[in-house]
């Protein structure tokens, strides 16, 4: 966010409040495509200090991020003028179908209607039972001393639970596997695909591509047998799959096609996944890291759980383990990087926009603007202490996103991060391995590469 006027040649005032500025850098035809590809975490977050809304080229098109919360929450409150759209979104559709979180306006509200009871509070209690024994099963092997790939065990773990979230008990042990392994290779080749200039290069016959077809294949066919099994026999099995199936919209008595529903599954499936991981990973590097965090998180486990399991029950009781986790969300926020198309001919922030433009904002970039949040590069959980919470600006922090496209899973994704966190976290110790300095990732979510950490049992 632009606190001052003035902030070199390229921006200028627009209107009573807000600065409109340019992002700086911009080479003939390529625009600013090589830092966006290079570092764009670095580019993006220097650009708050540019204005309040930048434009930057992506080649030679230009799209507008927007750096200012207020901007942020216009853009976000209208779905009608700033919906889903544009290149990137089309691609997406190619592979994860017309789900919840590809989908434009006019499916949306009808979608949401439907998709949300299936995360109702009730619901996600129940979904959550599965997270500590998949902990354990995680965690299992782990010798004291011996490096672990911390992200890699992080991804596997979230793809099973999200995995039993929506199949219940009924996926079994070589399916569970397959699904694990094949939905890493298909969100693994999925960034490439959705940002590659040139669509093409994913059609050519090479292993890697051959590779990523197959898994998308084998996906499709395991979740359109899950829903022929849902079928056959139509019981409420508490899991997120019989929601779907059993959700009528109110005013029409309709449900969702079949189609539909694979598309849901599909998106659940990737939305849910690595995301999760990826807060957790980082949650898990940021406590090996501050030792001082790490010590206030062990108390609150060792008062609270005394050696048992956790529940859903200790959540409200887990006060120091949600904050830890907030905090990783705003430092490391997995999604990065957000975009909207205008619908219309529109103005913000006091600059036109033309029907069809691109707009974007960071929630990384936000969550690094020390406009917003004081010494944003510390981590430091105790700034979501009740007391403190007032120094946050609205909409400055924006881990789900926000408005009617905000996170469906937000409520079961902190649910199932905290009893992980916490299950984890009461065991074992994990330190970093040494020599090995950990670079954060942009891919389609924040990522922390290979994270090989070494458990102690604690
Ligand atoms: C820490 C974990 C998670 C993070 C950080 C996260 C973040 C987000 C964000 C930022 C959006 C908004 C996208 C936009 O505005 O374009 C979103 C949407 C969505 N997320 Fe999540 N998510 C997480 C976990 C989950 C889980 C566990 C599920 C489901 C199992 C899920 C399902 C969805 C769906 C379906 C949408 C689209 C909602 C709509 O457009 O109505 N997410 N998520």
């Amino acid at each position: 966010m632009a606190q001052t006027i003035g902030l070199g040649t390229q921006s200028w005032t627009n209107g009573p409040e807000y600065i409109v500025g340019a992002a700086p850098g911009r080479l003939p035809l390529l625009g600013h495509a090589l830092p966006l590809r290079r570092r764009p975490l670095e580019f993006l977050s220097a650009l708050p200090a540019r204005g309040d809304l930048v434009t930057v080229h992506f080649g030679r098109l230009p799209a507008y991020l927007v750096c200012h919360p207020e901007l942020v929450r216009q853009v976000l409150r209208d779905p009608q003028t700033f919906d889903k759209g544009g290149p990137v979104f089309d691609k997406a559709r190619l592979l994860i179908g017309d789900g919840l979180v590809t989908c434009g306006r006019a499916e949306h509200r009808h979608q949401r209607r439907l998709v949300q009871p299936a995360f109702h509070p009730v619901r996600v209690r129940g979904y959550a039972q599965q997270v500590v024994a998949e902990v354990d099963r995680a965690t299992a092997d782990w010798q004291p001393g011996v490096p672990v790939d911390v992200s890699a065990r992080m991804h596997t773990l979230t793809a099973r639970v999200t995995a039993r979230t929506l199949f219940s008990t009924d996926i079994d042990e070589p399916t569970m596997d397959e699904l694990a392994h094949d939905l890493s290779v298909v969100l693994g080749g999925m960034h490439r695909r959705m940002v590659a200039p040139l669509g093409w290069s994913a059609r050519l016959p090479t292993p890697g591509n051959r590779r990523f077809q197959r898994a998308l294949l084998r996906l499709g066919e395991v979740i359109d047998t899950m829903i022929e099994d849902h079928r056959r026999d139509p019981a409420d099995r508490g899991d997120l799959l019989s929601a779907l199936l059993a959700a009528r919209d109110e005013e029409s008595g309709e449900g969702l096609t079949g189609h539909q529903i694979h598309d849901q599954v599909m998106t659940m499936l990737s939305a849910g996944t690595e995301t999760t991981a990826n807060a957790l990973a980082w949650t898990l590097h940021l406590v090996g890291t501050h030792p001082a965090v790490e010590g206030r998180l062990h108390a609150e486990l060792d008062r609270v759980l005394a050696g048992r399991p956790p529940q859903v029950e200790d959540l409200p009781e887990l006060d120091c383990a949600r904050r830890t986790l907030t905090e990783s969300l705003r430092l490391r926020s997995p999604v990065w990087l957000l975009t909207r198309v205008t619908t219309v001919d529109t103005e913000l922030g006091g600059r036109r926009l033309r029907a069809g433009s691109t707009v974007a904002f960071s929630p990384y970039s936000l969550h690094h603007d020390p406009a917003l949040f004081a010494d944003p590069e510390v981590f430091d959980p105790d700034r979501w202490l009740p007391e403190r919470l007032e120094e946050v600006p609205r909409g400055a922090m924006l881990p789900f996103g926000g408005g009617a496209r905000k996170c469906v899973g937000d409520a079961y994704a902190l649910t199932e991060a905290t009893l992980a966190l916490a299950r984890i976290a009461e065991r074992w110790r994990l330190t970093p391995q040494p020599g090995r300095p950990v670079r954060a990732q942009p891919r389609m979510t924040l990522g922390t590469g290979p994270l090989p950490m070494l458990p102690v049992p604690r």
